[in-house]
């Protein structure tokens, strides 16, 4: 059974799923960390190896200070208890975004759970945090803009392959499906280079509902589109 080598996810739908319960919005990414943990070990049960999920993007900072708040104390009590598990199961921690402007206080929960569990190699769990594609395709032209100014890299040397060296996901393989929960049909900025050839999968389910049995559908439209990179059917 094809098996996707890389699959990302946009997490949307926890402040509505709380909304329908009357709860806070806090609520429903609680509940949205529990989902992540079933899709996180089911995906490293049925042999995927990287897992790339939206948790807060750079157009998050918007949203009122609690609810930004209770995000950030959401993703350093996920890593204080689950990082042993995570280390448990061989799932290799690693975050993309900008977490240089962070507090100190996440940037250190970040450099710990990538280093603690930097040698596990059964699935890359890809944290995408304050990620935003545009930003990142900004920053690496800006670096890619020094690198000729210092004259360490020449005009003509600037491929495809050099270029994803300066994006947060370097030479990660590009993610082959791309899920959004939540009923909404757009990309919101996520993985703008790394999806040119991703195949699509919307659903209607809120995240917190999300579960094996719905993964499982995506799974199963992907194993059914025919992917043809701009090129024609093989006869
Ligand atoms: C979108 O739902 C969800 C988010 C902005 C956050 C997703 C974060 C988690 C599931 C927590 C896991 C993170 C870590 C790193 C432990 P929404 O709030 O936009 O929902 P709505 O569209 O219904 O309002």
């Amino acid at each position: 059974m094809v098996v996707p080598n890389h699959v990302a996810i946009i997490m949307d739908g926890n402040g509505r799923w709380a909304r329908e319960r009357l709860m806070p919005r806090y609520y429903g990414h609680r509940e949205g960390v529990k989902s992540l943990k079933r899709i996180v070990s089911y995906s490293s049960d049925i042999g995927i190896k990287i897992l790339t999920v939206y948790a807060f993007s750079t157009e998050n900072w918007k949203r009122p200070i609690r609810e930004v708040q209770a995000l950030m104390q959401l993703m350093e009590q996920t890593f204080a208890l689950e990082l042993e598990e995570l280390i448990a199961n061989g799932v290799r921690v690693k975050v993309i975004g900008d977490i240089a402007s962070l507090s100190p206080k996440q940037q250190r929960i970040w450099q710990m759970a990538e280093e603690r569990t930097k040698h596990n190699q059964r699935l890359l769990l890809n944290v995408a945090f304050n990620y935003g594609g545009r930003m990142e395709i900004v920053r690496a032209v800006r670096s890619i803009a020094e690198a000729v100014q210092e004259g360490r890299l020449a005009v003509d040397q600037i491929t495809d392959d050099v270029f994803v060296q300066y994006l947060f996901t370097n030479d990660l393989a590009d993610p082959d499906l791309i899920i959004r929960t939540g009923g909404e049909l757009r990309l919101s900025n996520f993985l703008l280079w790394q999806g040119a050839y991703a195949e699509w999968y919307f659903t209607d389910t809120l995240w917190p509902d999300f579960d094996v049995e719905e993964f499982e559908k995506a799974l199963a439209s992907f194993r059914q589109r025919e992917r043809r990179f701009g090129s024609i059917k093989e006869k």
